[in-house]
């Protein structure tokens, strides 16, 4: 166990937004859960108010949280390691984020990339697009995380968090915040989605966590491969199919395996689809039966996260106190 991690407060949380898919469990989920058994603390949870930027149908967004709830669950969150919660249900984030706003300048909002994608498209832009940056700041400073788990695209919302931190500071002379770190994992590769680029709920190019094997299926025989027939010599590295393969097969003889009868030939791509099926189906199977079994008792999950979303607002309810009594208010 890395001896510095174990004392660390960690903290992470993901946007109810769509079924989960590969992408996310390899690129968020999984990393999290294994930093679980690393760290002092993990507090994980669900940043639903964060999507109702892109949610705005109100039976997605509870089917979607019990989805990400049970996944989480299905693939080895420990609730009672740490603390995974609801932001919804911790109101003093809410608090927070407004107590930042009015350390925060407009010109430095404005510039974040999110905002700033958002204007580039041209749409209507509401106002919680450009208060994303100051929420997701309030989800770290409340609960005084020092790590923060999170994909690249993210570093700027953390650096963001940081200088609120240090403006209230120094407006209110006192270094009540721990500033956070942006943990990036490197070695997170980007998967692959079916057409090759980066698998995306809004590109409509994903392979689902848990599935029906018909639906495993469906997606994979979709995955886009070049026109070379069974006998010809493939490249592996070029292939979507055996990327996907090597991310997710455990047996590290059995991806050597399928890499020679690539660069043999004798071995068509429906063959390798078979294959990754195969490896989905043992990797994720025992899970998607957990997931199913777990999703089918919303009663449960509401508990286990409200549960959880207790235990985050006591500490959330003492740490805003103190922050208030810096303020003036009565
Ligand atoms: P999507 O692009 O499907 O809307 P999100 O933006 O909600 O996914 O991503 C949630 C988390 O999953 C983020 O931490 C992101 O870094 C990770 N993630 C999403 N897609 C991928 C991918 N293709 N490869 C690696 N990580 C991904
Ligand atoms: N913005 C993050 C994402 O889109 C989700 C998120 C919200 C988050 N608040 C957070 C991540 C706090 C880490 C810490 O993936």
């Amino acid at each position: 166990m890395d001896k510095e991690l174990a004392t660390k407060r960690v903290l992470t949380g993901t946007r109810p937004s769509g079924q989960p898919h590969l992408g996310n469990a390899f690129g968020a989920y999984l990393p999290a859960i294994e930093l679980q058994s690393q760290v002092g603390e993990l507090f994980f949870f669900l940043a639903d108010y964060h999507s109702l930027n892109s949610v705005f149908d109100p039976e997605e967004m509870r089917s979607q949280s019990y989805d990400i709830i049970a996944t989480m669950l299905a693939l080895g969150l420990d609730p009672n390691k740490g603390c995974f919660y609801l932001q919804s249900a911790v109101p003093q984030l809410c608090e927070l984020q407004w107590i930042l706003s009015c350390v925060s300048p407009f010109g430095m909002l404005t510039r974040a990339h999110t905002f700033k994608d958002a204007e580039a498209k041209g749409v209507e832009i509401n106002c919680g697009v450009f208060n994303y940056p100051l929420l997701m700041a309030a989800d770290i400073l409340l609960f005084g995380a020092s790590l923060v788990p999170v994909g690249k695209d993210q570093k700027q919302h953390l650096e963001m968090c940081r200088d609120f931190a240090l403006r209230f500071h120094h407006r209110y002379q006192k270094e009540i915040f721990t500033l956070p770190e942006a943990l990036i994992q490197e070695h997170v590769a980007i998967v692959p989605g079916l057409d090759g680029e980066k698998m995306s709920k809004s590109k409509g190019n994903v392979i689902p966590v848990f599935a029906e094997d018909k639906l495993w299926k469906k997606a994979i025989a979709r995955i886009v491969t070049d026109s070379k027939g069974v006998d010809e010599k493939k490249d592996p590295e070029n292939c979507i199919v055996f990327r996907l393969y090597r991310l997710i097969e455990q047996s590290q003889s059995k991806v050597e395996a399928l890499k020679a009868k690539y660069l043999d030939g004798g071995y068509g791509y429906g063959h390798a689809k078979q294959d990754l099926l195969a490896s989905m189906t043992q990797r994720f199977g025992p899970q998607r039966d957990r997931y199913f079994k777990l999703r089918s008792r919303e009663k449960d999950l509401y508990e286990i996260i409200m549960d959880g979303s207790a235990k985050a607002r006591t500490i959330a309810a003492q740490n805003i106190q103190s922050i208030r009594s810096l303020l003036g208010v009565l």
